[in-house]
């Protein structure tokens, strides 16, 4: 099976770490196209797998962009879909990975003559896409895509609230190789020593792990954390990845307002997560739209942290609340500062729960079999 996947981010999003494990499980020739350059590409050669960037120029159009900026994109497109076709007759499936790699790879799938499949990461809805966005994306999956793969329930019933195609979509979640989460014994001493050179060795550590971006809701936390006693402390892992600088200005401005800067950590794009979950004594997800999957919520799982995810999209999916985790309304951030108080309060009870969900998203995301999951989705395509 010969596969030419097209992503359109040159940075590590979670679209694009789904997209390194997928590849790399395919022993027979690949390629991952980029509709730009950054430090995905550096990733994908440093694990060998095949990767062309295949235009100079980032396509300017957004998810909130309206009719005219994607016309204007389009002389941009043209060369761009005439690649990826001439590229794509030496596969046997085009694998679109984004929306922006839809709109390549439908046109490029109807030009080279390959069958298109689309890996819907993301929620089709009003809180995330321009109305011209949503049903540009959906005629291309129902006209041009003959088998999507929802990286949730949510991201599926959004689809097709949406207007695509339910007899298309099959939901595989994301995998992930756990033998890079090590036990949480084994995160002990790593932990401390951590702890200390961050100067929080006897507070109680919340850890957000995301991309700064609104709507991943690092401004609930901060909020919470002024209704929480001062020994409760923030770390916040992660960078603005698409020219999110007014939202970062804004939460150094809250930090300095609500006099929180000497509980605040905010360390940046990191690439040990497991190692700096370890360091936390819980993982707050605080997304204020409906997140699509969540794959922090399941890493902080297999770190055995304790979770407390926003209420809403895929993360109801991967959370039982009391269970294996918790869930709280998007957004409700005295609701957050409450269960971040009932977690630090109730340690012994907190870490069975943490305990249980470890085991089980060992059960539930182990990556080799989310991988032979795609796998027979595609057989099953190409020997229609
Ligand atoms: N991540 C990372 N370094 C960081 C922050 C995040 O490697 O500094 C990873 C994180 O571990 C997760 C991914 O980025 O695997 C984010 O995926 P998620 O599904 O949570 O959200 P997305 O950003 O894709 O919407
Ligand atoms: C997207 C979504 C995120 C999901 C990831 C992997 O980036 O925003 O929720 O976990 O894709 O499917």
């Amino acid at each position: 099976m010969k596969l030419f996947f097209i992503d359109q981010s040159g940075n590590l999003g979670g679209a694009e770490l789904c997209l390194a494990d997928i590849a790399q499980s395919f022993e027979t020739p690949v390629l991952i196209g980029l509709l730009q350059d950054g430090p995905f590409r550096e990733r994908l050669e440093s694990l060998q797998v095949p990767v062309q960037v295949l235009t100079k120029q980032a396509l300017q159009v957004r998810k909130e962009s309206g009719l005219a900026a994607g016309l204007k994109s389009l002389q941009q497109l043209i060369p761009l879909i005439q690649k990826a076709a001439r590229t794509a007759a030496d596969y046997d499936a085009i694998y679109a990975n984004t929306p922006k790699a839809l709109v390549v790879g439908a046109l490029a799938s109807a030009l080279s003559r390959r069958p298109l499949v689309y890996h819907l990461h993301d929620i089709i809805a009003p809180e995330h896409f321009s109305k011209t966005n949503r049903q540009l994306l959906i005629f291309l999956a129902n006209r041009f895509a003959r088998l999507v793969i929802a990286n949730s329930n949510a991201s599926k019933a959004a689809f097709i609230e949406a207007g695509g195609q339910a007899d298309k979509v099959e939901v595989v979640y994301n995998g992930f190789d756990l033998d890079a989460y090590p036990v949480a014994v084994a995160l002990e001493e790593p932990r401390a020593a951590l702890r200390q050179e961050l100067g929080l060795s006897n507070r109680f550590v919340v850890g957000h792990f995301s991309r700064l971006a609104p709507w991943k809701g690092q401004h609930i936390l901060l909020e919470a954390l002024t209704h929480l006693p001062e020994d409760v402390v923030a770390l916040f892992v992660g960078d603005a990845l698409f020219g999110e600088d007014a939202y970062v200005e804004a939460l150094h401005q809250q930090v300095k307002d609500q006099g929180l800067s000497d509980r605040i950590r905010f360390l940046g794009f990191q690439s040990d997560i497991p190692r700096l979950m370890a360091a936390c004594d819980l993982v707050a997800h605080t997304s204020t739209a409906p997140e699509p999957f969540g794959r922090v919520i399941v890493e902080a799982m297999l770190c055995a942290r304790p979770v407390i995810a926003a209420a809403a999209g895929g993360a109801v999916e991967l959370v039982e609340p009391g269970q294996t985790g918790w869930l709280c309304p998007p957004g409700d951030a005295d609701k957050l500062a409450a269960l971040i108080l009932s977690c630090r309060d109730q340690p012994e009870f907190t870490q069975a729960v943490a305990q249980r969900a470890d085991q089980t998203a060992r059960q539930r995301f182990n990556l080799t079999e989310t991988n032979q999951q795609i796998r027979s989705h595609l057989q099953a395509l190409l020997e229609r």
